[in-house]
């Protein structure tokens, strides 16, 4: 028995680091995620805690923090162009681009207006806002992300 549990123990010695490095390979995401998909994802969060308290007035301090941190990765995505874009025939690329521009400007003008209102304490029109910005979130994903 102890002649086998020496060699044995050497094995998984061994291949321990080759099945955790498979592991690894595993938990890795298949693609590298675009610029734009991480200021979507950084938008995304905020937004999300922001819908959940838009309507109560004790939160609008912590729901203008939010809305900074929305306000500033809707503007970073301004710089970036939709990866479906690459799909998108050369002479009609500027024009695709240009409508993703477009509606990515008035998502940032609706977000601007809700900083007026939060500001203004009037909780019932920012909820009404945000319903509106996220019409544009699903016309915006619709033209131009990619179908998963
Ligand atoms: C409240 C507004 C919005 C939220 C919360 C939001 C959220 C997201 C999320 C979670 C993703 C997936 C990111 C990933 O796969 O890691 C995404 C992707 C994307 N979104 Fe938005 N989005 C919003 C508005 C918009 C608007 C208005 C447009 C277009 C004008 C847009 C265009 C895109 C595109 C094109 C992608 C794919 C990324 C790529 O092509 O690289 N989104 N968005």
């Amino acid at each position: 028995m102890k002649k086998i549990l020496l060699p044995l123990l050497t094995l998984i010695l061994a291949l321990t680091p080759a099945l955790s490095s498979a592991e690894e390979a595993k938990a890795k995401p298949e693609k590298e995620e675009t610029p734009l998909e991480k200021s979507m994802d950084a938008l995304n969060k905020s937004w999300r805690k922001l819908r959940k308290q838009a309507a109560d007035p004790a939160q609008n301090a912590s729901s203008l923090v939010l809305l900074a941190a929305i306000q500033a990765a809707t503007k970073e995505s301004l710089s970036y162009s939709p990866d479906l874009a690459r799909d998108v025939p050369a002479d009609k690329r500027d024009q695709f681009i240009a409508g993703y521009k477009k509606k990515i400007k008035e998502t940032i003008v609706g977000f601007d207006q809700v900083e007026i209102a939060l500001k203004a304490g009037d909780n019932k029109s920012v909820v009404e806002m945000l319903t509106k910005i996220s019409a544009l979130q699903k016309e915006g994903h619709k033209e131009y992300k990619r179908p998963e």
